[in-house]
């Protein structure tokens, strides 16, 4: 039974300080979830990767704030142990502060803990309104999926000093507006580093590096249920689609050769019922006498 995590633990979790790393992976679902909670995982993020982990859309654009909270309830309701992440997604937290948090408070009020949202210092405002309504809330800097067409694609960023610099500027800014933890996303080893030495908050990184507080990957990467593409910083660890796929042909085969369902994978009638029908005696199944029914 892991310990359930909270978000001023999480918070206090800086590497340098002694803390073991934290451990972050997404999740959409509740058996997703359960799974992630049997791994005693740190954190659960309900993230906007929903969009193409699992809703087939090319990017995470697509997904609403109800979307978000369909998935975070989903999530919540297998009580796990980690902080469970709510993902702001596109256009929830860009026009007014009010709206912002009423947004925020529809992924708390499903079952989030915290909630995160994309870039830095532009963002401040927003955060210090989350957090004024006891929202805790986690920074994303780095390549930022929903600024894909700004970056002109899924792009490594801080590749130039200035750049680099200019992330540790925005870190320390969310950390002033209140964050709790900042995602770092696909930044070079190095700036992932510097990052992390600028805050003291922990630093959560993806493609960003060893030097950082704690990783966070996606569900379908780390399983191998997405088998099609693997970025430079995935690392799979299973062999999700291979092992289902495998599973769902044997099923198919058993169906069609007739071995599935067995005798003993079915409900058994009483004799009386069995008379009643006229079936007595019958063999249930056209392929199988060796299968006869045991009342
Ligand atoms: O939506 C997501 O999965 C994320 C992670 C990549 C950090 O934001």
């Amino acid at each position: 039974m892991s310990t359930p995590r909270t978000v001023p633990g999480i918070r206090s979790s800086k590497r340098r300080t002694g803390s073991a790393p934290l451990v972050m992976v997404t999740a959409y679902d509740a058996p997703s979830a359960r799974v992630a909670t049997a791994a005693d995982v740190d954190l659960i993020l309900v993230g906007d990767s929903l969009a193409m982990a699992v809703l087939g859309y090319d990017d995470t654009l697509q997904v609403t704030i109800d979307d978000m909270a369909h998935h975070t309830a989903a999530v919540a309701r297998s009580k796990p142990t980690a902080v469970v992440v709510g993902d702001m997604p596109w256009m929830s937290y860009h026009l007014t502060p009010r709206r912002t948090v009423e947004n925020a408070a529809k992924l708390i009020r499903a079952g989030a803990h915290s909630v995160k949202l994309e870039g830095g210092a532009k963002r401040a405002t927003m955060v210090e309104a989350i957090v004024a309504a006891e929202i805790p809330v986690m920074g994303h800097i780095g390549l930022t999926p929903q600024s894909t067409h700004v970056m002109g694609g899924f792009k490594v960023q801080g590749r130039e000093a200035e750049a680099a610099r200019r992330l540790a500027d925005d870190a320390k800014a969310l950390q002033e507006a209140g964050c709790y933890a900042v995602v770092i996303e696909g930044v070079p080893d190095v700036v992932g580093e510097l990052v992390t030495e600028a805050i003291e908050i922990p630093t959560i990184g993806i493609g960003a590096g060893p030097g950082c507080d704690g990783q966070v990957l996606v569900y379908v990467d780390v399983i191998g249920l997405e088998n099609r593409f693997k970025p430079k910083f995935v690392r799979r660890y299973g062999t999700a689609f291979d092992d289902q796929s495998a599973a769902l042909s044997r099923f198919a085969a058993d169906v069609r050769d007739g071995t599935f369902p067995a005798a003993d994978e079915a409900y058994k009638a009483n004799d009386t019922l069995t008379e009643a029908l006229g079936l007595y005696g019958r063999a249930p199944s056209p392929s199988s006498s060796a299968q006869a029914p045991q009342a």
